[in-house]
């Protein structure tokens, strides 16, 4: 009697791992091959198509196959890398034992990633409230927002630049977050073009 419950409590917790997992993986974010489709031909016009498809990916189902959310969920992860870049570089920042160059470089950093924060936020803003029906406005609205995201892909690289030519540890430490930074923004102004070119058909 006891060891027929035993099996039966088993059976039956396999059965509800089974309902779970059916269940979740049918209104689960990966299960709809159209949304993830959607993402992977989109991605595919970007230039790190990888980072692309891997960082979108979770959001399929927000996203929707619609180009809008696409380029929105882009930024808003861009924007939220470039925030954890700058919150490493100002710790950076904060460190001794920096060479004069090095602070002077890292103290640029932060004014410059800051900056692209501001920047995307804007972007991000705008984009977000853009009303479709008001197709005068769109065009003011994507361009402003091409125009800013282009503008903190500019400020990643003036960071860079800051440090010049010779390879350090401090300079390594912060290209590893601007470099994700930058990539990550060159794929969300890839993908607001493309939202800004089916539009206008
Ligand atoms: C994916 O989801 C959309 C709505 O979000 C729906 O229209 C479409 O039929 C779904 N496709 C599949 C293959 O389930
Ligand atoms: C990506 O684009 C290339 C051409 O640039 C094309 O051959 C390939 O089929 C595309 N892949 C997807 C998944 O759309
Ligand atoms: C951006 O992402 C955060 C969570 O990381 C979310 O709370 C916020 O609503 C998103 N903003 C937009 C405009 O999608």
């Amino acid at each position: 009697m006891r060891i027929l419950s035993q099996i039966q409590i088993f059976f039956l917790s396999i059965v509800i791992l089974l309902l779970i997992t059916i269940s979740s993986s049918t209104s689960s974010t990966y299960s709809n091959k159209t949304n993830l489709d959607y993402i992977k031909t989109s991605c595919n016009l970007t230039l790190y198509k990888n980072i692309c498809y891997n960082s979108l990916s979770p959001y399929a189902s927000t996203i929707d196959s619609k180009p809008q959310k696409l380029a929105v969920t882009a930024l808003n992860l861009t924007l939220s890398s470039a925030k954890s870049a700058l919150k490493v570089i100002k710790a950076i920042s904060h460190k001794t034992g920096l060479t004069r160059l090095e602070v002077a470089a890292v103290n640029d950093c932060v004014e410059e990633i800051g900056d692209s924060v501001s920047e995307l936020q804007d972007s991000l803003r705008e984009l977000d409230s853009i009303n479709n029906k008001d197709s005068s406005k769109f065009e003011m609205v994507v361009s402003d927002v091409q125009t800013w995201a282009s503008a903190a892909l500019t400020n990643d690289d003036t960071c860079m630049d800051g440090f010049g030519r010779a390879g350090t540890v401090m300079k390594d430490l912060v290209r590893q977050h601007v470099v994700n930074v930058a990539r990550l923004t060159s794929n969300a102004l890839a993908l607001i073009n493309m939202y800004a070119s089916t539009h206008k058909n």
